[in-house]
């Protein structure tokens, strides 16, 4: 049986002993603050459980799993900055608790951190995992920057969406499981095969949070509710809600995405009404059902076995079933 809460437990340890602040204090103390916030730990939880699933050890995965989650945290920062988002993990975002030049710069120290933490591998599996790093990290500034342009273009496919996607967030998770595997040093099939059903996973992980921003518990969420909505995002609940809206509500949404007014609450409501009449909501969870499925038919070609690949199954099913 493979417990995710001794990962989890022994993730929190590690990072409470490596990262500590020190002088200046404000270059650091929002590094603490933000990794101390918690979060659900997924993309640490699935490297250690992979590490453990294929080579029945974990703990000297636990640098790349600090390193995967160090990055995630920067990419935060920065994204709260791009989004304008006043709420994270339920707590201020740090450009708002400090200020923007404080976030630009505690990021970029984060960014350089999680990369030192490979240093402590054999140079061998240092060299493949800042590789595939490096180039994860570079496919998350590709897709932010779509995500950025998108807001202002008009016409944004459903394939464009979705590369989009895959690049800001699927990588990530993808590249956190493939260094499992690297460090547990798997095969090449299994590398490339655990690294695709991550990809998949985290392709659902995003559609849902693009689903849980509009429609999510603002407690239980802990972000600003309708902030993509605010930031005029080209989510997929967007993107369906165009295909199936009538015209006079197409008409309108496009309008709606195309203003931003000052008191955004009115915009907010009749755009989730919008997302509602037609069936945008629906499609959506279908969607985050059919990527997950797709990551499950992955896993099932693996060969694994149906014991080992039972943990990774259920850890999907726990996504789609998050309100967080
Ligand atoms: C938030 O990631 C950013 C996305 C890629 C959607 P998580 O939902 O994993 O955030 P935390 O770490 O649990 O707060
Ligand atoms: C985040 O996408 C992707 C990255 C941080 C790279 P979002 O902007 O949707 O993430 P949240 O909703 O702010 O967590
Ligand atoms: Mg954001
Ligand atoms: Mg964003
Ligand atoms: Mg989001």
């Amino acid at each position: 049986m493979y417990e995710l809460h001794i990962y989890q437990e022994s993730f929190d340890q590690y990072l409470k002993d490596k990262v500590t602040s020190k002088e200046p204090r404000n270059l650091y103390e929002p590094i603490s603050y933000i990794l101390n916030l918690g979060g659900k730990r997924l993309r640490p939880v699935l490297l250690l459980l992979v590490a453990d699933l294929f080579s029945g050890k974990y703990k000297n995965a636990l640098d790349a799993a600090l390193a995967v989650e160090v990055f995630h945290n920067f990419s935060l920062v920065h994204d709260d900055i791009m989004d304008a988002a006043p709420l994270r993990r339920g707590e201020a975002t740090v450009h708002e608790k400090w200020d923007v030049n404080t976030a630009i710069l505690s990021g970029d120290a984060m960014l350089i951190n999680a990369y030192r933490l490979f240093e402590n591998y054999p140079d061998a599996v240092f060299k493949e995992l800042a590789t595939l790093f490096s180039t994860t990290a570079i496919q998350v500034c590709e897709g932010q920057q779509y995500d950025i342009d998108f807001a202002t273009m008009e016409d944004v496919s459903i394939a464009q969406y979705i590369h989009m996607i895959e690049y800001k967030t699927a990588v990530l998770v993808g590249a956190s499981l493939q260094m499992g595997a690297i460090i547990a040093e798997s095969s090449v099939e299994c590398k490339t095969a655990i690294y695709e059903f991550g990809k998949l996973l985290g392709t659902a992980f995003q559609i849902q949070d693009d689903y849980l921003d509009v429609f999510g518990d603002p407690i239980d969420f802990g972000k600003q509710v309708g902030g993509d909505i605010i930031e005029n995002k080209k989510t997929y609940l967007y993107l369906k809600a165009l295909e199936q809206a009538d015209e006079k509500n197409k008409q309108q949404l496009l309008h709606l995405y195309s203003i931003n007014p000052v008191d955004a609450k009115g915009k907010i409501d009749t755009v989730k009404s919008l997302f509602l009449q037609s069936k945008a909501d629906e499609a959506t969870k279908n969607a985050i059902q059919e990527y997950t499925e797709k990551a499950f038919s992955v896993l099932e070609k693996m060969d694994l076995s149906e014991a080992k690949k039972e943990p990774l199954r259920r850890f999907g099913e726990n996504l789609m079933n998050r309100q967080y």
